[in-house]
């Protein structure tokens, strides 16, 4: 019965969307039963599914002011844009007010946002964030541990202790104290608890590079603690996923070389990064998967690297 209804739900779609009735250059796809469909048929049916899974969600995105994160909670939005609740979190909460404006105008009243200032490098303010939420954003389902940052490619001796300190009390305490302070309302429900903690790392973090030590450092830690949890959570439905992308283009090396862009520029010269877009499909991806299926652990490059360092790049 399920069934039929998300067919016949993709079937709407499908013939709603005027590309697959006027687009003459569309191929048909063969399914295993041996029916003729257009992809976009399949790629809905797929969507839906993974939608209703999402469906009255409550989702915190840390970091959501820009790049991953912002491009996490629009792609979030987007793939269950009828019933869903985004708390989004960054020190930046202007810029917070504009994403939620621009996810409220691409997918309409189904999701609601909350725009919530917060640093993550300040335990203080993570323990007034729950206490704080409005009554309706409490019920949190999903974390996705993001914020987090770079300074500087200084090698010891010379690594400044103020860059030393930012990295870490972002990348490693921040996510640590998120974590510490969402688990408790996961705990409380079912079978030892259920929800999300989604932590993005980094390929720094399994493959350490010159003028990347704390970094790397950070992101190594992330690692630790992750499957560390995941282990101590094995009782429960409660998932543990890390996602580490490698080359992002994001406001990170703009970040890294505090604000000169040219420099940021030039890191992406010759390659073609992913885009944010690319990693937040991945982690809704993981989120939307059925209950019993945990995307552990996941290393997503762009086609032109192969490690930390190894990257071809165009002359
Ligand atoms: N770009 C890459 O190549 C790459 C590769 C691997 C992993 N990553 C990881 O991906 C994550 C997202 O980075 P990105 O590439 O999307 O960089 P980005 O564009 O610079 O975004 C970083 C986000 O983190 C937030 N943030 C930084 N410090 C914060 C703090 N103390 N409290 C709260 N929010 C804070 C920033 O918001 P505010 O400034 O408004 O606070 C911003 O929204 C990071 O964990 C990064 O390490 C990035």
């Amino acid at each position: 019965m399920n069934h039929f209804k998300t067919s016949t739900n993709s079937i709407r779609h499908f013939l709603r969307s005027p590309s697959s009735i006027f687009n003459p250059t569309s191929s048909l796809k063969v399914t295993p039963l041996g029916r003729a469909v257009h992809p976009l048929f399949i790629r809905r049916s797929m969507a839906s599914a993974m939608a209703k899974r999402l469906e009255g969600k409550t989702i915190v995105v840390t970091g959501a002011s820009s790049g991953i994160g912002k491009s996490t909670a629009k792609e979030f939005a987007r793939t269950s844009p009828k019933n869903l609740k985004l708390i989004l979190t960054a020190r930046r909460i202007d810029t917070l007010k504009q994403v939620a404006a621009e996810i409220k105008e691409e997918v309409g009243d189904g999701v609601q946002v909350l725009p919530v200032k917060l640093d993550v490098s300040n335990p203080e303010e993570i323990k007034n964030f729950v206490p704080s939420l409005p009554e309706e954003f409490k019920e949190i389902d999903v974390l996705v541990n993001n914020a987090g940052l770079v300074k500087g490619v200084a090698q010891a001796p010379e690594i400044a202790s103020e860059d030393i300190n930012i990295m870490f009390n972002t990348n490693v305490t921040g996510l640590i104290n998120m974590t510490q302070a969402i688990l408790p309302i996961f705990k409380k429900r079912s079978e030892g608890g259920r929800g999300d903690i989604i932590n993005i790392g980094s390929i720094a973090g399994r493959e350490p590079y010159a003028g990347g030590s704390i970094y790397c450092a950070t992101k190594a830690a992330v690692r630790s603690f992750t499957d560390s949890l995941r282990k101590e959570l094995l009782a429960t439905r409660i998932r543990i996923i890390e996602i580490d992308p490698g080359q992002v283009e994001t406001e990170f090396s703009v970040v890294r070389f505090y604000g000169d862009k040219s420099k940021a520029d030039a890191v992406y010269k010759g390659v073609e990064p992913l885009t944010g877009d690319d990693i937040a499909e991945v982690v809704v991806f993981a989120a939307g998967r059925r209950e019993n299926v945990v995307i552990a652990d996941t290393l997503i490059f762009p086609s032109h690297q192969g490690g930390a360092g190894a990257m071809h790049r165009k002359s």
